[in-house]
């Protein structure tokens, strides 16, 4: 996620907004910029691409700038790749408005065309400049920075932090927010925003965060709150006593806990900007529909969590599109010979786009003339530039070796995906398309209630921490879903665990199951859950230990068999692997939290694999 700093006061401001968006360092980043207003009125704004000490270098620690009121931001790239000019802070044409922006401005496309008939010309590719232009285009109408700021809030449509100069009121500053953090630090003669309290706690303890809707104007004596109907408001101060590496994961004691958290927010930005009136709009999709009914053969490629999610892709596209889809692991797939020509389509899935078998991979299909499309998360990677087409997951820089949010937004845009297409080949019909159109909708949401219950799991993960070997059973989509739970087991818990297709266990594997074998079997799916339950009643006449994971409907039938069972909230049972993968996350990671192991930085692993 992008980093936002702002300040008013007496002081200097570029090298407190430097120092700040240092402490967001750990957020990840891949570009940066700070914007001051001098005493002369104007806006002086410097960016550059690459680690914020090129910034820093740039401006001497921040004395090239002189102006006691700024703001600072950390890009993560989203729209455009990243450079300096598609960094923040975006500056209007005229130069009276400068933003920096955390989200994504949804109607972007539209606004920027209407800007551009109006005569505005734009530098960037990012969706943040419409923000500025618009800003400008109201001010020169209205010439009042707040009804200015009010006006563009009703005009775009997203989620955002914001934070905006005018270098006309050299004694303001504009803060808003919706579904984006966003906080309101106060300091004495001065003023803070941040997007994360770890960039302010040298300058002040005493916060406000803000609620959706909801603007402040910051000036150096006081902030003003400004309900959605922009009536002031008071709100209620929280004071950080948090040390600052505890801040720098937001709280969280491993940054893996606080990605597992931070699902539900990535899922609403990988879905929300994609679903308009009802339909899949890709709008950084070039594949037509024409050019996806001639492929005659399709491949999924990826490695690790990113296969899993490739496991999950095939049953959907298979059973939308009624066309084979092979799904192969990047490692093999590269020596396999494998039979693709012009009318082939590879999908290649990847959280870094650094992965090199998965590159390598790339390059073998780029040569055999098929058509490649990549799910990708670091916008600019190798294989996202590699690709003909790149679907990004927008899910936000992932810190934590063991993917999570990347995973779960991966299998969002798989979804999507196979809604798009299935639409252009005509396979899927119209009442299943709104329905997962209005079930992807409600996902964030359940996923936040199957957060909520963390506690449970982590009691669980405290009874069973000390086993030697666990097994993870499920048929079709719960096999692909066991998978992932015991990938994300071992590879941080070092617990050695298997996930079996359950009708396999008779064909060797039940031998393996004895009195205190722990079996977690997964029986989501509702079509085959008649069938999970006989294999669960095998492995109990065994005297295996069970942990049932199944949905609210189905918690009542599975309680009768088994003592211990979660459930995630219904939903298609093509979305169940999205909601049911994060007790998986949680078992792992309370596992490896109980048996004292280095979480977020597991042995023998790198969070990009750039090695054959
Ligand atoms: C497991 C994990 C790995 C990656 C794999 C592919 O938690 O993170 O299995 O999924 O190394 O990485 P990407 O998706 O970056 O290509």
């Amino acid at each position: 996620m992008c980093g936002i700093v702002g300040f008013i006061g007496q002081k200097q401001a570029a090298p407190i907004l430097l120092d700040g968006l240092s402490r967001l360092e750990y957020r990840g980043y891949d570009s940066a910029g700070i914007a001051v207003i001098t005493p002369q009125g104007t806006i002086d704004l410097r960016k550059s691409e690459g680690r914020l000490k090129v910034l820093s270098d740039l401006v001497h620690g921040g004395a090239d700038l002189n102006g006691c009121i700024g703001i600072g931001h950390t890009r993560w790239a989203t729209h455009g790749v990243p450079n300096s000019i598609n960094s923040h802070p975006h500056m209007s044409e005229g130069g009276k408005f400068a933003v920096i922006h955390n989200g994504i401005v949804e109607n972007y496309v539209e606004i920027k065309e209407f800007l551009i008939r109006q005569g505005v010309h734009f530098q960037s590719e990012t969706d943040t400049e419409v923000i500025a232009q618009l800003l400008e285009f109201y001010y020169n109408e209205c010439h009042d920075f707040f009804e200015t700021v009010g006006r563009v809030l009703r005009r775009i449509t997203g989620a955002y932090a914001l934070g905006i100069l005018c270098a006309d009121c050299p004694d303001r500053m504009i803060a808003v927010r919706k579904d984006t953090p966003l906080l309101l630090g106060f300091g004495e003669g001065e003023n803070y925003i941040a997007s994360d309290v770890t960039a302010l706690i040298p300058y002040t303890r005493d916060v406000v965060y803000m609620d959706d809707g909801e603007m402040a104007v910051l000036t150096r004596e006081g902030i003003q709150v400004y309900d959605p109907l922009q009536q002031p408001i008071e709100k209620e101060h929280h004071h950080i006593d948090w040390d600052v590496s505890a801040a720098e994961k937001g709280g969280y004691p491993h940054f893996m806990l606080k990605e597992i958290f931070e699902q539900p927010e990535a899922l609403r930005r990988a879905i929300s900007p994609r679903l308009k009136n009802g339909r899949v709009v890709f709008e950084d999709m070039k594949l037509t529909a024409e050019q996806i009914r001639a492929f005659t053969r399709i491949f999924i490629v990826a490695c690790g969590s990113s296969y899993h999610v490739g496991m999950l892709g095939k049953y959907t596209l298979e059973r939308m599109l009624r066309r084979n889809v092979e799904v192969q692991l990047a490692s093999e797939f590269r020596y396999s010979d494998p039979i693709i020509d012009d009318r082939t389509l590879v999908i290649f899935i990847s959280q870094s786009g650094e992965t090199l078998d998965t590159m390598e991979a790339l390059k073998e299909a780029k040569k055999r003339g098929a058509y490649v499309l990549s799910i990708v998360n670091v916008v600019g990677s190798s294989i996202a530039r590699g690709s003909d087409d790149v679907l990004y997951t927008w899910a936000g820089p992932e810190i934590a070796v063991a993917t999570t949010k990347a995973y779960s937004t991966q299998l969002a845009v798989i979804d999507m995906l196979a809604l798009a297409f299935g639409e252009a080949l005509g396979t899927v019909d119209e009442a299943e398309y709104a329905a997962v159109v209005s079930e992807l909708q409600k996902l964030p949401e359940k996923m936040e209630t199957v957060l909520a219950h963390h506690e449970d799991i982590q009691k669980f993960a405290a009874q069973h921490f000390n086993h030697n070997s666990i097994f993870f059973i499920g048929r079709n989509l719960d096999y692909a879903l066991g998978l992932e739970g015991s990938l994300k087991l071992k590879e941080i818990s070092y617990i050695h665990s298997e996930a079996y297709a359950s009708g396999e266990l008779k064909h060797g594997t039940i031998s393996l199951i004895e009195e205190g074998t722990l079996v977690i079997a997964l029986g989501t799916y509702s079509k085959l859950f008649e069938k999970a339950m006989s294999n669960v009643v095998e492995v109990k006449a065994r005297g295996a230990d069970v942990l049932a994971l199944t949905t609210e409907s189905r918690r009542e039938e599975m309680l009768k068999t088994v003592p211990t069972v979660l459930a995630i909230p219904d939903t298609l049972d093509m979305l169940l692997p999205s909601l049911g993968v994060v007790p998986l996350q949680l078992f792992a990671y309370y596992v490896a939290l109980q048996r004292g192991c280095d979480i977020d930085k597991p042995r023998n692993l790198a969070k990009s694999v750039t090695v054959e």
